[in-house]
C-alpha cells in the first residue's frame, strides 16, 4: 500500500488515502504516482508553507518529488539523445549516467560507473540516488551479439534480471528497451501484428524475446511497473550506432557526406521498419509517463513509424545530392536483416497510450543533412 495523504491518487498502484498524515504527503512523485519509502525528504518547510495553503503545500511537495532517474548505456546511440531530454524533464541533478566505457569527457550530468551485471553496484547506486525510474539501455545490439552469443546472453539477459529484481526491490519504474529483433523468419514481414509468432534466429533477438517474456513475468508475479518498446531500427547524428543490422541507415549519411559514395551490406531493395531518433525518444518519454493503467501490454509494444528500401533512401538523399552513389556488398548482416519485418502494426500502441510519430522519409532526411553537416565540418 502506498502512503499517499493528498487530494490525489497513484496512477501506478491506485492507493489513495486521503487524509494521511501530512508528512506522506512528501513522497508523492509527479503525476500523482504514489512515492517510495527510500524518496521521504524533510517536510519542515512544505510544514510552513501546508500551514498557510494547503495547495501551495501540494505543489511544493509535487516538485521536490521530482523523479530520480538512472539510465543504464546513457552514451550509446539512444541514451545520447535521451539523456539530455531527461535532464530537461526532471532537471539535471535528478538524472543519473551509468557509464561503463567509452565515457565522453564533456559530459553535463551526474555520473556513475559500473556494470548493469553486477547486482551490488547497481543497488548501492540506487541507495545513494533514491532512484525511482530506470531507463535500461544497456545491451549488446545484433551484430555484435551474432559475433560474441555468450557474452550478449550473459550482458541482456543477466543486466535485465539485476533491473528486475531492483525494481521489485526498491519500487521503481523500468523501462527497458526490445526490439524488432524478437521477429523471426516465420513471422508475417508485412504489417506484423502486435500478438504474432515469435522465433527469433539470432542471439540478440532470443534474448529480446525471453527478455520481454521476462518482463512480463516480474509484472504478473510482483506488480513490477515495467514498460517496454520493440525499436525498429533508429536513425540519428548525435551517437554513432552500436553495432546494430539497421546501422547502415545512419552510416549512409556518414559517408554521403564525407565522401560522396557509400557501400552498403545489404541488398537495395532490402527493407526495414526505421525511425529518427526524435520520435523514438518521444515515445520512450511518452510510454514511462502513461499511466499505468493504460499499459496493457508488459511484453513490449509494436512501435513503428516508417519502411523504406535502400534505394529508397539512396535516392532521397540524392535529391540533395545528385552526384551521391551507392554500391552493394551485402555480407553476414543480409540474413538477419531478411529475418525481420519490413513494415510494422503499432495500432495498439497507438490506441492504448496515444503513440504518434512525426518523421516521414523526407523530413528524416532533411534533419540528418542539415544537423550531420554541422556536426561533421
Ligand atoms: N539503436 C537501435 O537502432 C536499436 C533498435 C532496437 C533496439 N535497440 C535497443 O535499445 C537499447 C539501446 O540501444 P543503443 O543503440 O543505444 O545501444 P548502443 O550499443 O549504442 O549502446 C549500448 C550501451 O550499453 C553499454 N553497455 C554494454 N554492456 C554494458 C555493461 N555490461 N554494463 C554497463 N553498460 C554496458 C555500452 O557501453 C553502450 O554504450 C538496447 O537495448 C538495444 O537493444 C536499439
Amino acid at each position: 500500500m502506498c502512503n499517499i495523504g493528498l487530494s490525489t491518487s497513484c496512477d501506478n498502484h491506485g492507493c489513495w488515502r486521503a487524509g494521511e498524515g501530512r508528512e506522506s504527503a512528501a513522497m508523492v512523485g509527479r503525476g500523482g504516482v504514489c512515492g517510495r519509502a527510500s524518496s521521504i525528504v524533510d517536510t519542515s518547510t512544505l510544514e510552513r508553507t501546508y500551514s498557510l495553503n494547503t495547495e501551495i503545500y501540494i505543489q511544493a511537495a509535487v516538485s521536490i518529488m521530482a523523479e530520480v532517474v538512472l539510465v543504464t548505456g546513457p552514451f550509446g546511440q539512444i541514451g545520447s539523445d535521451l539523456v539530455p531530454e531527461l535532464q530537461k524533464l526532471h532537471g539535471k541533478d535528478n538524472v543519473i549516467a551509468l557509464g561503463h566505457r567509452n565515457i565522453p569527457d564533456d559530459f553535463d550530468g551526474i555520473l556513475e560507473k559500473g556494470d548493469i551485471r553486477n547486482y551490488e553496484e547497481m543497488e548501492a547506486i540506487i541507495k545513494k540516488y533514491n532512484i525511482t525510474q530506470v531507463y535500461h539501455l544497456a545491451s549488446l545490439l545484433s551484430a555484435v551479439g551474432e559475433s560474441k552469443p555468450d557474452v550478449a546472453w550473459d550482458v541482456n539477459m543477466n543486466g535485465l534480471k539485476v533491473f528486475l529484481d531492483l525494481a521489485r526491490d526498491n519500487n521503481m519504474k523500468l523501462f527497458w528497451a526490445s526490439s524488432i529483433a524478437v521477429f523471426g523468419p516465420t513471422t508475417p514481414r508485412e504489417n506484423t501484428p502486435q500478438k504474432t509468432v515469435l522465433e527469433p534466429t539470432t542471439m540478440y533477438g532470443v534474448t529480446k524475446l525471453a527478455g520481454e517474456l521476462l518482463c512480463q513475468y516480474y509484472f504478473l508475479k510482483y506488480g513490477v511497473d515495467v514498460r517496454s518498446i520493440r525499436y525498429p531500427g533508429l536513425i540519428s547524428w548525435k551517437a554513432e550506432p552500436g553495432g546494430g543490422t539497421t546501422d547502415y541507415a545512419v552510416a549512409i549519411f556518414y559517408d554521403a557526406i564525407q565522401k560522396g559514395k557509400y557501400t552498403c551490406f545489404v541488398k537495395e531493395e532490402t527493407v526495414l521498419p526505421m525511425m529518427y531518433m526524435d520520435d523514438a525518444i518521444k515515445g520512450t518519454i511518452d510510454i514511462m509517463e502513461a499511466p499505468a493503467d493504460k499499459i496493457k501490454v508488459r511484453t513490449s509494444y509494436n512501435h513503428s513509424a516508417i519502411s523504406f528500401s535502400v534505394k529508397e533512401l539512396a535516392d532521397e538523399i540524392k535529391k540533395r545530392m545528385p552526384e551521391f552513389e551507392v554500391e552493394y556488398e551485402p555480407d553476414h548482416r543480409q540474413a538477419i536483416a531478411d529475418s525481420w519485418p519490413m513494415t510494422v502494426d503499432d495500432t495498439v500502441a497507438r490506441e492504448e497510450w496515444g503513440w504518434a510519430h512525426e518523421f516521414d522519409l523526407s523530413k528524416m532526411t532533411d534533419v540528418m543533412f542539415e544537423e550531420l553537416k554541422k556536426k561533421l565540418q
